[in-house]
């Protein structure tokens, strides 16, 4: 494409309308739109008619105490029935369920007849370790098959999991762990990134020695390193689940029964944990796969998404499985051993639906279009983003370079919280904008509202809410129904909405933008971090005094860690590696994708008289920006101090 065409496509008021053929073909068509609007709790009561229900739901919502809602309440159902067994009784056993793509190139293809096997052989084993119904498993593993298969055991004995992303350091993992009081963990030797083993166990043995409750750790063998091993609790994998009978009848569980729990930063030091219940998450993620992506039984779908986060549970477990879809799951790092690794992988399997996040494609960008114009990508037909504001300059090269500009983007904007898609474009409907995620999913009532709760007119901008309830709806904070209330549901109490954290605007279509987060929680590379997290981390530190940690714009990561830290007058000047220390003890207490991009020493913090921290000063400073207004600051002085202070440092 030439220079200039590719600018006009630059343009933000630029639309892409829906190819005719897959318009013509769509699942989700504009008049569904209608219907849901005129009667969202019929819609979803027919979305819920893709599941299987041990015991059909009389009820579709129970909103009596808001904001604690039921969904289908009276219905019972088995998740894992429904993500596996039920296609192997419709005849779709020999279908593959994944395509499991080693980093190291090892390869297996797994069907659903033999996903039900291992799913079963896996409950089995976890009922003869005496896990019971209720009882809480924490999940902490590379992007191999063993961990999609841990997720259903757990789902299929109603023992709701907690999946810790293997990035995570020790101390998260613990605090996880004795949070949701797991009493079993599912675990591997390793996992391979980077085109080396990295390890995972020696990370749960020293959150097993901070924490207490757990009773045994079940462990994969992936990367055959050798690993420490406590006699009496810990357990291979291959020792119990290959021997476990492949018969395993489900029990079907309330719609309400909890699913899992995942962990998410919040605006406070401690993560939330966010709980999801069977039902109406089950409807709401498999609904939405067969809506935003199209899903036909012959698409093969990737998501490159980590199980660890909550788009891995949505949309590489729950929701594809659910309808029965042929995936690919990859373990490794997307340039391992080549830059070119994703787009061959897609080439080989012949994926037709891709979904990933922003950040990723502007790292191909940066690495340029000669690498993925080596491959053969025509399969594919649909590509989607996910976690971050995809903004229009990478929407179009995914969109021209990766889709040949024939397939539509869905810029898919939802939350852990969410559990599913809540406003994104369907792909045979939707004249998609570059950069917005457009309308609410049918049955979603979305808005933008002014500080007193209030619908913004169309080309004006404030907070991003949700204004009636949804079937995959967070039910709780695991343990704390009063932040689950002051979190979400404070902020605009007298209209009941939700909040969501997030800034959007509405273009004067009416079409929603969102922007970011408005609170202290920042977005690297699509991951939740706080910035209150990362500050107590820094303050854990011997050297450290006082830190403060803002979210300053990157190319590639959408927004970068930068930290602002005091030292204690005893630490003098901290010593020649201070900067790298800092950053080495924040992957060591959070994890590797929490490490600063930069620390700077200062003299003092910028602070208002009542003592809080000015970021958006700090901020201004971390993006090489005049620093703005300054007169509420206790000492107006203290930002030219700063600024004096920086001068060389990294
Ligand atoms: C951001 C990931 C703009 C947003 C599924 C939200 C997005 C947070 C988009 C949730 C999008 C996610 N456009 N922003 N398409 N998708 N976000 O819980 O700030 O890890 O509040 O869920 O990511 O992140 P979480």
């Amino acid at each position: 494409m030439s220079d200039e065409k590719l600018s006009n496509l630059l343009q933000e008021n630029r639309t892409f309308e829906p190819p005719a053929d897959l318009a013509a073909q769509a699942n989700v068509r504009a008049e569904d739109y209608e219907r849901a609007t005129a009667d969202p709790e019929a819609f979803w009561a027919e979305a819920a008619q893709k599941l299987h229900w041990g015991t059909p739901f009389t009820q579709v919502l129970d909103w009596s105490d808001p904001p604690f809602a039921k969904w289908f309440a009276d219905g019972k159902l088995n998740v894992a029935y429904n993500c596996v067994d039920r296609h192997v009784l419709t005849g779709n056993g020999d279908k593959v369920a994944f395509h499991f793509v080693g980093e190291p190139g090892d390869t297996r293809t797994i069907t659903y007849a033999e996903l039900k096997d291992e799913v079963c052989q896996a409950a089995n084993a976890l009922v003869d370790l005496g896990v019971k119904t209720g009882d809480r498993v924490a999940i902490y593993m590379p992007m191999i098959l063993e961990t999609v298969v841990a997720m259903l055991a757990c789902a299929r004995l109603g023992a709701p999991h907690t999946v810790v992303f293997g990035g995570f350091s020790s101390d998260a993992l613990a605090s996880r762990i004795d949070d949701c009081g797991a009493e079993i963990v599912i675990t591997a030797d390793g996992g391979y990134r980077r085109g080396k083993p990295s390890a995972l166990k020696p990370a749960v043995d020293e959150a097993l020695g901070k924490v207490s409750g757990v009773r045994n750790v079940l462990v994969v063998r992936r990367t055959g390193e050798d690993v420490d091993w406590t006699e009496g609790r810990d357990v291979w994998w291959d020792d119990v689940v290959a021997g476990a009978s492949p018969e395993h009848t489900p029990q079907d569980f309330d719609a309400e029964h909890p699913l899992y729990v995942m962990y998410t930063s919040g605006t406070t030091g401690k993560p939330k944990g966010i709980l999801h219940t069977s039902g109406g998450y089950l409807v709401q993620s498999a609904y939405t796969f067969w809506a935003t992506f199209d899903h036909k039984p012959e698409d093969v779908y990737w998501c490159t998404a980590d199980v660890g986060w909550v788009t891995g549970h949505s949309y590489a477990v729950y929701g594809p499985t659910a309808m029965g879809a042929t995936q690919v799951l990859y373990e490794g790092t997307p340039d391992s051993p080549h830059k070119g690794r994703w787009w061959e992988i897609i080439a080989e399997h012949k994926v037709t639906i891709f979904y990933t996040a922003p950040t990723a494609i502007r790292t191909f960008m940066k690495w340029g279009r000669e690498i993925p114009d080596e491959y053969d990508l025509s399969s594919l037909r649909i590509l989607g983003s996910v976690g971050e504001p995809i903004n229009p300059e990478a929407y179009v090269w995914y969109r021209e370079v990766i889709g040949g500009g024939r397939t539509p983007v869905v810029d898919t904007w939802w939350q852990t919280e969410t559990g599913a898609h809540m406003i994104t474009p369907l792909p045979g409907v939707t004249a998609a904008k570059p950069g917005s995620a457009m309308v609410a999913f049918p049955g979603i009532s979305a808005d933008v509202v002014d500080d007193r709760g209030q619908s913004v007119a169309d080309g004006e901008g404030g907070l991003l809410v949700i204004t009636k309830p949804w079937p995959g709806m967070l039910r709780t904070i695991w343990g704390d129904d009063e932040r689950f209330k002051d979190t979400y549901w404070s902020r605009f109490a007298e209209q009941g909405y939700y909040f969501a954290g997030d800034g959007a605007k509405k273009d004067d279509d009416g079409h929603i933008w969102v922007l970011g987060r408005v609170d202290d929680v920042m977005n690297v590379s699509g991951h939740r971090l706080s910035t209150t997290e990362i500050e107590s981390a820094l303050v854990s530190h011997p050297k450290v005094a006082e830190a403060a940690v803002v979210g300053a714009t990157d190319d590639t990561t959408g927004q970068a860690v930068c930290a602002f830290v005091i030292l204690r007058e005893e630490a003098g000047d901290g010593g020649v590696d201070i900067v790298e220390d800092l950053r080495t003890h924040v992957a060591k207490e959070i994890g590797a994708i929490a490490k600063p991009r930069q620390v700077m020493i200062v003299p003092e913090l910028p602070k208002t008289r009542s003592g809080k921290i000015m970021r958006r000063l700090l901020r201004d400073v971390a993006e090489n920006r005049q620093v703005g207004d300054v007169t509420t600051l206790a000492d107006s002085s203290v930002m030219d101090l700063i600024q004096q202070g920086m001068s060389g440092t990294k």
